[in-house]
């Protein structure tokens, strides 16, 4: 390589170094299952392994895959491993690996219309497939943000807008989101409480609509802890009755609506003002994909538009993807979204989370056979709320063994006053065969 080349470009020969990454790549996703899922390093010890200063001169690009093997491999906890089953599982599956590749190279900003046409407008395209796949009507406004965090800030800012001053009601069992949005943004919130299957409870939400001045109410269709389903008709009904406006949580339910037969979740979503559904939870899309979808656009719009002089346009009646969100600068995600649903289509999707459910319920059925351990909360999705008999200490001191085996990674919650285990099945790479290990390096785990 000229030195004029190696200036531009770095060291990278973007041919056969990028058939390398794509090589590497392909090594690291077929050998997954023989890696440990939780990363077993100590804090420090990746830093410690690499060069504390930056080099001189430009390093060969094979250098950087060395280091992925010897370093950054073992100092990592394999979120796209099929036995990860903390948290939520997710996906960072081919088409979304090769789009997030694409998406680099065209390296758009597309704050404006103008700025990234296509970008833009593919933002829309995907989004309304989306709207589409989950049985949603026409007339919602999608776009994409990073995260469900993001996007449930934004919703609460328009509904800030339209009621300054007014708070934020949730159930007891909605994401912590709610609340650091609600903390940006300067606006109280209150937790209503929940039923015995973790649900809202619509007589305390109109116990509290009654006693305050209420911008907007966060409704979740799969809560993180047990994935619980609020009743949004109810909620919807006792919103519209105080003029609040209406948020609903499907950050990782919502995907599964691209199957019909779940669709009871999203009974009354129709109603809402604003509805969040992560891609990149639960449809196969690389971290970061979250879809805010809004009936009411304008109301988003007026909370974010701002138009300073180095951003005027000669463009008008077009969408400038800024205004409908806190951030200027906006990456090509919708290449990514657009990819995945292409290359895996409705049934593809459908496929996956049918497995999915079905993978959860078989596991839920083998802790409810074995005599000591008890599943914890209804499963009406792809996680399984769990404990074994015995105190809170002895199921962490588990679930601790559990995954410092590396054979699988799990997480807890607590519902009520109980630590619970919890299983979530998510992966488009987990198969039978990595349950039943789970439930096999537990019921050894418990033995021990
Ligand atoms: C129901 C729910 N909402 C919101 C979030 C926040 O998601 P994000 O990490 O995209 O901000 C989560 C995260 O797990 C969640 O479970």
């Amino acid at each position: 390589m000229s030195d004029a080349t190696q200036a531009r470009s770095g060291s990278v020969d973007l041919r056969r170094d990028g058939q390398a990454a794509v090589e590497w790549v392909a090594r690291y996703l077929e050998g997954m299952r023989d890696l440990p899922v939780r990363a077993q390093v100590e804090p420090g010890a990746v830093r410690a392994a690499l060069p504390a200063a930056p080099p001189e001169r430009a390093e060969p690009f094979a250098d950087v895959l060395r280091d992925l093997d010897e370093v950054i491999v073992p100092g990592t906890t394999h979120w796209n491993h099929p036995r990860f089953f903390a948290y939520f599982s997710i996906t960072g599956s081919e088409p979304g690996i090769l789009a997030e590749l694409l998406s680099a190279a065209f390296n758009v900003n597309a704050m404006l219309w103008r700025t990234g046409p296509a970008a833009t407008e593919l933002e829309e395209l995907a989004c309304d497939w989306l709207r589409q796949l989950l049985g949603l009507a026409e007339g919602w406004h999608g776009h994409i943000e990073d995260t469900a965090s993001t996007s449930t800030l934004a919703g609460l800012a328009a509904a800030r807008e339209l009621r300054p001053g007014g708070g934020v009601l949730c159930s007891e069992h909605a994401h912590s989101s709610v609340d650091k949005a609600a903390k940006l943004l300067g606006i109280g919130v209150r937790k209503v409480a929940v039923d015995d299957e973790f649900r809202l409870r619509p007589d305390a939400l109109a116990g509290a609509l009654e006693a305050e001045e209420v911008a907007a109410v966060v409704a979740t269709v799969g809560t993180t802890s047990t994935t619980s389903v609020d009743p949004v008709p109810a909620v919807a009904d006792l919103c519209a009755e105080h003029g609040a406006w209406l948020h609903v949580d499907a950050a990782y339910a919502g995907s599964a609506m691209v199957c019909e037969e779940l669709r009871w979740a999203f009974e009354g979503v129709e109603r809402a003002d604003s509805l969040v559904v992560n891609p990149h939870k639960w449809l196969f899309t690389p971290v970061d994909c979250s879809v805010l979808f809004t009936r009411r656009p304008e109301a988003l719009r007026d909370a974010f538009s701002l138009l300073p002089e180095y951003l005027r346009t000669n463009v008008e009646d077009v969408t400038n993807l800024m205004d409908y969100g806190p951030a200027l600068g906006r990456r090509f995600r919708a290449l990514k979204l657009w990819t995945v649903i292409r290359c895996y289509g409705r049934e593809g999707l459908q496929a996956l989370h049918r497995e999915h459910l079905l993978l959860a319920r078989l596991f839920a059925s083998w802790i409810e056979a074995e005599p000591g351990w008890e599943v914890a909360a209804p499963v009406p999705f792809s996680v399984v709320c769990f404990r074994r008999e015995g105190t809170d200490e002895e199921n962490e001191a588990l679930m601790e063994r559990v995954n410092a085996s590396g054979e699988v990674y799990l997480s807890h919650t607590r519902l009520g006053d109980r630590l619970v285990l919890r299983l979530a099945v998510g992966n488009a790479r987990t198969t039978e065969e990595d349950v039943a290990l789970a439930w096999e390096v537990l019921r050894r785990e418990a033995a021990a």
